[in-house]
């Protein structure tokens, strides 16, 4: 392995591109959106340049990782020649359907097709391929150069040899993999969604405001980021569109996303990246001031 496209370059695509491009392989970042692709290689430069202060990697390291990685907007470009792509593209089954289907196309059939969705099954997006033996979850965290959990899902078709593949390539990584089965939201977002999103129903409720809730669960349950915070920074849009798969997916309504969520959404209050969510990043930089507690 050393050519991995990504696609998607935004919160998860750009953290990826960088984890893969510091350990040295070579990195071919994808997005339909040039001013995503602008705005990932700065986000990436920010971060090495803040791990460079820290002492972390040196000024070389920085250089040779931004140089590992070049930028497409066209997926045919991109992909060509590449032993794994990482889908990272929005959070939507018609889109990851459609982008499978190109892949399907213009890669060739030893590439594996790993996907970072949060909640869609794997062995459903693997049916849109011709070899869906090959496509497998490769959930990272947010933020990826910091988090060490890589939720890897196995479709209902993955064989044991991509899934051996993709796990000791998670290792050179410096990540620790952990195999899981292929159901509605998987492991990390089963259990952490229905979290926040009856933190956004106590909002709702009235029982408590933002700050206060936050400061329960960050002080009273030792949890280093409050979940209202947490949601924002994973994008309230991504919070919603994994509780409605979930919702779809287990037809139990304790996954109905709340209608607060479901109202800030609507009024593209995404958190952190549209600049508000439950807090206000755009006035005072707080966005970047709660980033550094993730460094
Ligand atoms: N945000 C998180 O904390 C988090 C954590 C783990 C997994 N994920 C998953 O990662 C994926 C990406 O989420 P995100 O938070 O980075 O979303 P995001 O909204 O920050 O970025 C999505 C990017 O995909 C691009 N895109 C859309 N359609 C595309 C296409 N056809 N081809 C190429 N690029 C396209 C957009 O231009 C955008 O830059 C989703 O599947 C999400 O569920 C998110």
């Amino acid at each position: 392995m050393k050519n991995i496209a990504v696609i998607g370059a935004g919160t998860m695509g750009n953290g990826i591109a960088h984890t893969f491009a510091q350990s040295g392989f070579t990195v071919k970042l994808i997005d339909i959106s040039e001013k995503s692709l602008e705005k990932g290689i700065a986000t990436i430069a920010s971060n090495l340049d803040r791990m460079v202060a820290k002492g972390t990697i040196t000024e070389e390291d920085k250089h040779k990782t931004i140089g590992n990685i070049i930028t497409y907007t066209d997926i045919k470009d991109g992909v060509t020649g590449c032993d794994l792509v990482v889908e990272a593209a929005t959070e939507n089954l018609t889109l990851k359907l459609n982008i499978f289907k190109q892949l399907s196309e213009v890669c060739d059939h030893n590439t594996i097709l790993a996907t970072n969705t949060s909640s869609i099954s794997i062995t459903q997006i693997a049916a849109s391929v011709v070899h869906p033996e090959r496509v497998i979850g490769m959930h990272f965290m947010n933020p990826v150069p910091i988090m060490k959990l890589v939720e890897i899902i196995r479709g209902y078709n993955t064989t044991n040899e991509v899934t051996k593949t993709i796990m000791d390539l998670s290792v050179k990584l410096g990540k620790t993999p952990t195999e899981v089965n292929d159901y509605p939201g998987f492991v990390a977002n089963r259990i952490l969604m229905p979290m926040i999103n009856e933190a956004i129903e106590t909002l709702y409720n009235k029982v408590a405001g933002v700050q206060e809730i936050d400061t329960v669960m960050k002080l009273g349950m030792g949890h280093p980021m409050g979940p209202l915070q947490l949601a924002d920074f994973i994008g309230l849009d991504v919070c919603l569109a994994i509780l409605n798969v979930m919702y779809d997916g287990f037809k139990n309504p304790k996954y109905a996303p709340c209608p607060l969520l479901v109202n800030m959404v609507m009024a593209g209050k995404l958190g952190a990246k549209s600049g508000e969510g439950f807090y206000d990043y755009a006035e005072s930089k707080k966005a970047e001031k709660v980033s550094k507690q993730f460094s």
